[in-house]
């Protein structure tokens, strides 16, 4: 395991000596013990984070340039349906692919299926939906479209060809997701075998909110000048932060609604090179993360984020060990004919806002040294969505430019 060392009293602690910083390190920086994935549910949590980060990487490292946007839930989710139609072999790869493998969970689907509903809860304000699609012609296995609406409440849809599917499976998805991602699919071709797909809407509903809303403020970019976005403010912010010399950055997780929180990395300098924060990023070193951060009040400036992003993850999806299993898919409880993938769509809405139910304090509390911290998210920073209870990753992208946060 990566080890982490947070500094605490951040700036304040900056003036101090070096040996009293390294004190405080060795002191506080020791390996907290992990201590939330002890249950069936949060190991499920834990190996469907480390898949979407590993998913997240691949995406990111196809272009380097572009942001980035992941709701690896209904991933692995989709894939999970598919695995109960494969043979042995392949659900061992599908298994891998997912790092269901880490698990010795006999209870895999129920566990699954639970977890889903838990983090779909109203209150969270994370919508996802997760669908097969399956081209009628392959003379589907009933038993297998039953077994999956048994065990997850949804039927795999079969297609016949033709506009009026399209329509169907986009309403499906809207209305699944309240209303909020609609053309999940662009298009359906005669040729559609199998077609996962996913799709999540996030509302982030902060506990607490933020007097100034949409302030222009400028967005630093790498090689090009700044670009006035709407940004939301708010003084003696309740947070919890670090800084991690090792990383390069500091790290804020901002509270939200029903045990959700929002871990922000922001770069010391103006970069659209995050590849040292995403490296690190697995399901252990965010936990370690919410053991280490210390809670203290900020002058808090965050850009109001109102994004809409879609992908085909086929790609990726086979540089994370899956090519193997799409050359032979082996499906066969669902079909005897052979299953070819063209695609797996993904899109993703996210919307953050400046109100909350409750209001900063007027003064700073005790803790003289918090009067002088600002965390300001001005330059290209990545974030990510934690359900804490479970651990499951929500949520996760990269914004190197305020187009990416400003397109719905
Ligand atoms: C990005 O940063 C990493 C780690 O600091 C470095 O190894 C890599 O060469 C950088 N990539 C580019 C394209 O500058």
């Amino acid at each position: 395991m990566r080890k982490v060392v947070m500094l605490f009293g951040l700036w304040s602690l900056l003036s101090l000596s070096h040996a009293q910083l390294t004190d405080t390190a060795e002191a506080e920086g020791e390996e907290e013990a992990v201590d939330l994935f002890t249950t069936p549910r949060t190991k499920l949590a834990a190996a469907t984070s480390d898949f979407g980060f590993n998913l997240f990487r691949q995406l990111a490292a196809r272009d380097p340039k572009a942001g980035v946007f992941l709701s690896p839930m209904s991933i692995s989710a989709a894939f999970t349906q598919i695995s109960m139609g494969a043979s042995e072999r392949a659900e061992k790869q599908i298994y891998r692919a997912l790092r269901y493998h880490t698990l010795q969970d006999s209870q895999l689907h129920d566990t699954l299926r639970d977890l889903l509903s838990s983090l779909r809860a109203s209150a969270k304000g994370f919508k996802s939906a997760d669908r097969i699609l399956l081209a009628r012609k392959l003379r589907l296995r009933l038993e297998y479209l039953n077994s999956v609406e048994k065990q997850y409440g949804v039927r795999p849809q079969t297609l016949a060809a033709g506009a009026r599917d399209l329509k169907t499976v986009n309403d499906w998805f809207k209305q699944q997701t309240g209303g909020k991602v609609e053309q999940v699919v662009p298009s359906l071709s005669r040729n559609t075998a199998m077609l996962p797909v996913g799709a999540a809407f996030l509302k982030g509903k902060w506990i607490t909110r933020f007097s100034k809303a949409n302030k222009m403020e400028n967005f630093q970019r790498d090689g090009e000048a700044p670009a006035l976005i709407p940004m939301m403010e708010q003084e003696n912010y309740p947070v919890k932060m670090g800084i991690d010399p090792d990383l390069g950055c500091t790290i804020a997780q901002v509270p939200m609604e029903d045990g959700i929180s929002m871990y922000f990395f922001l770069p010391d300098e103006v970069t659209q090179n995050l590849t040292l924060i995403e490296e690190a990023l697995t399901a252990e070193f965010v936990q370690d993360l919410s053991n280490t951060l210390h809670a203290v009040q900020v002058l808090l400036t965050l850009p109001v984020i109102k994004l809409s992003y879609s992908t085909d993850l086929l790609p990726s999806l086979s540089d994370l060990g899956l090519s193997e299993w799409l050359a032979e898919t082996d499906l066969v409880k669902i079909t005897n004919q052979p299953v070819k993938l063209n695609a797996v769509h993904h899109k993703v809405v996210m919307e953050t806002a400046p109100e909350g139910a409750e209001y900063a304090s007027t003064t700073p509390t005790v803790n003289g040294q918090s009067l002088a911290l600002t965390y300001r998210v001005d330059r290209p920073f990545l974030f990510l969505v934690r359900d804490e209870p479970s651990g499951a990753l929500l949520f996760i992208g990269k914004v190197l430019n305020p187009r990416d946060i400003g397109r719905v």
